[in-house]
C-alpha cells in the first residue's frame, strides 16, 4: 500500500473513493468546495435529506455516475474544539472498512491544519493500513479481494509530512507481525517457532540474538520459568534480541510474556475461563517482537533496546508443576505455587532477573497477565503499574499519542501480605480481590529496585471480539505503537 501526501486541490484529485471529513458547521463551504465533483444543488439536497450536519460519526455516501471518482464518503467530525487525532483514526477506519474489498485508490481529505500535520498524517495513514489487515494464512483457498493499494492524503504540505509518512510502513509492519504472531494457533506458534521468528528478525535486520535452551536456563537457575515449561513436551526457548545503534547513551529492556498456550496446568482452565482463546497468552511477546521489527528498521539513535521473551507453554503431563510445589527463581527467592494458572508471573520472574542484570535505564514488561485486569478496564484499556512517576508519564504520553488506552493502577504495597507464604518466600497468587495488583507486586520482587520498571497488563487489549476502530476482529498488536513512540522519544532526548 502506497501512502502519500498530495498538496493538490480537491477538485484535481482522481481515484476511486474520496473520504471527506466535515467539521460541524462547515457544510456550506464544502458544498462550494466540492462543486466540480458533485453538483452543488444536488449535494445540498443530499445533505438536507439525510440531515447530515457533520456531527461526529455521521456518514453520507454519494455514488457518482461520471468522472473517475466512484464514491464520496462524507464523514462527520463534530466540532473542531473537541476533535482529537484519535477521532480521525476512528473516522478513517469506519470509512475504510466500508469500501474494503472493492476499491483500489482512496483519497482522504481532512481538516489537517487544526492538528500538528505530520502526526495527523501518520495517524490516518496507519489507520487505513491497520484497518485493512486480514489474516488469510490459515485458509486453504485464497480469497481474491480488491486491495487498497494507493492512499493519498489530500491537501497536505508534502514538505513537512513526508518523513512522518515514511515511518507508516515500518510501524504497521511491526503491528502486523505482532498480530500474526498472536493469531497463529498454538500448534503452529510453538516456543521453538517463536525463537525461529526471532532468528528471522535477527538475520533480516541485523539484530544480535541469543537463545538460551533449557540447559542454559538451568545453569542460570531459572527455576520459576522452567517449572512452568516442564509440563509441556515442547522445550522452552529464552529469547534475547538486541538492537544497538552506533553510539549508546541509554539502554532499555522490553520483556513480553510468551506463553504460546496457557491451559492453566493442573489448575486447569475450566468453565468460562476460555481455554480455547489461550493462544493469545503470548500477546506481550508478540508486541515486543513487533516493536523489535520496527525499531530495527527505523534505527533510532543513541538508544540500545533489548527484547526478551521467556517462551514456553503451560501444559499438563506427568512431570508438570503440582499445585503446592515450591520452586526457586534465579534471584534465589523461593515460591510456593498455590495456583499453576498464575504461570505468567513465574516466567516473567526469571526474565526480570535476567533483564536487571543487563543494568538498563528502564525495564518495561507487557503481559496478558490477569483476568482481573480485563474485569477492571475492559478491552480498550491496559493497566499500567510502576513506582516511577517519570516512566509512568512517558508511557502514558506514548500510548496517548498512539491512541492506545492505558491507565495507571496502584502498586498497593500493603497488598503484599496477600502473596506471603507460610513456607516459602512468596506464593504466586493472592486473594481474588485486587488480583492484578498482587500480580504486579509479585513481579516487583524480581526487579532490581534501583531500575525504573513498569508493568503493562494487556490481558484485555491484546484481542478484540469485534471490529473496533483500527483493529479488525482478532489480535490487535496492542503495545507496539506505544513502545515505538516511547523509544523514539527516549532517543530524541538521550544525552
Ligand atoms: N493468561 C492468564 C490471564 C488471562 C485471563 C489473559 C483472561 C487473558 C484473558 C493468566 O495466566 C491467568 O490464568 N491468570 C489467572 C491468575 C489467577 C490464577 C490468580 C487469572 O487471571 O485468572
Ligand atoms: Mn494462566
Ligand atoms: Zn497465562
Amino acid at each position: 500500500m502506497q501512502i502519500s501526501a498530495v498538496s493538490k486541490d480537491i477538485n484535481e484529485w482522481s481515484g476511486s473513493v474520496l473520504i471527506a471529513g466535515i467539521l460541524e458547521g462547515t457544510i456550506e463551504s464544502h458544498i462550494n468546495l466540492f462543486k466540480t465533483i458533485i453538483k452543488d444543488t444536488y449535494l445540498s439536497k443530499r445533505f438536507n435529506d439525510s440531515k447530515f450536519k457533520g456531527k461526529k460519526n455521521q456518514r453520507l455516501s454519494i455514488e457518482l455516475m461520471e468522472g473517475t471518482i466512484k464514491k464520496v464518503i462524507f464523514v462527520g467530525l463534530g466540532e473542531a474544539e473537541t476533535l482529537r487525532i484519535n477521532d480521525l483514526r476512528k473516522a478513517t477506519s469506519i470509512c475504510t472498512r466500508q469500501v474494503l474489498g472493492f476499491e483500489r485508490k482512496l483519497g482522504i481529505f481532512f481538516p489537517w491544519d487544526i492538528f500538528e500535520t505530520s502526526s495527523a498524517a501518520c495517524a490516518v495513514g496507519e489507520a487505513v493500513r491497520l484497518s485493512c489487515i486480514k489474516d488469510h494464512r490459515f485458509k486453504s483457498e485464497s480469497t481474491e479481494h480488491t486491495q487498497i493499494d494507493e492512499v493519498e492524503l489530500i491537501g497536505l504540505s508534502t514538505k513537512t509530512t513526508n518523513s512522518a509518512i515514511a515511518e507508516i510502513n515500518p510501524i504497521c509492519e511491526g503491528v502486523k507481525f505482532a498480530r500474526e504472531l498472536v493469531s497463529a494457533p498454538p500448534n503452529v506458534l510453538t516456543p521453538y517457532q517463536m525463537a525461529k521468528e526471532a532468528e528471522k528478525l535477527a538475520t533480516n535486520y541485523d539484530l544480535d540474538l541469543k537463545i538460551l535452551d533449557k540447559k542454559e536456563c538451568e545453569e542460570k537457575g531459572m527455576g520459576a520459568y522452567l517449572a512452568v515449561a516442564k509440563g509441556s513436551d515442547l522445550e522452552p526457548n529464552f529469547i534475547h534480541l538486541k538492537y544497538s545503534p552506533n553510539t549508546v547513551k541509554k539502554k532499555v529492556v522490553l520483556i513480553g510474556k510468551g506463553l504460546t498456550f496457557d491451559s492453566g496446568g493442573y489448575n486447569l482452565k475450566v468453565g468460562a475461563s476460555q481455554i480455547e482463546k489461550m493462544k493469545y497468552d503470548m500477546g506481550g511477546s508478540a508486541s515486543v517482537l513487533g516493536t523489535a521489527r520496527t525499531i530495527a528498521e527505523l534505527k533510532p539513535t543513541n538508544i540500545e533496546v533489548h527484547f526478551i521473551v521467556a517462551a514456553c507453554e503451560n501444559m499438563i503431563n506427568g512431570s508438570a508443576l503440582h499445585p503446592g510445589d515450591i520452586i526457586k527463581a534465579s534471584n534465589g527467592k523461593t515460591i510456593e505455587v498455590n495456583n499453576t494458572d498464575a504461570e505468567g508471573r513465574l516466567t516473567l520472574a526469571d526474565a526480570l532477573v535476567y533483564a536487571s542484570k543487563l543494568k538498563p535505564d528502564a525495564i518495561v514488561d507487557l503481559a496478558t497477565l490477569t483476568g482481573a485486569c480485563v474485569i477492571a478496564l475492559g478491552d480498550e484499556i491496559a493497566g499500567l503499574w510502576t513506582d516511577n512517576d517519570q516512566l509512568s508519564e512517558q508511557l502514558t504520553k506514548a500510548a496517548g499519542k498512539a491512541g492506545e488506552g492505558i491507565w495507571r493502577m496502584p502498586m498497593q504495597d500493603s497488598y503484599k501480605s496477600g502473596i506471603k507464604s507460610s513456607i516459602a518466600d512468596l506464593q504466586n497468587t493472592g486473594p481474588r480481590p485486587g488480583g492484578s495488583i498482587t500480580a504486579a507486586l509479585f513481579l516487583k520482587e524480581f526487579v532490581n529496585s534501583s531500575i525504573p520498571w513498569a508493568h503493562i497488563d494487556i490481558a484485555g487489549t491484546c484481542w478484540t471480539e469485534k471490529d473496533r476502530d483500527i483493529n479488525p476482529k482478532g489480535a490487535t498488536g496492542y503495545g507496539v505503537r506505544t513502545l515505538i513512540n516511547w523509544i523514539k522519544e527516549l532517543s530524541l532526548n538521550a544525552n
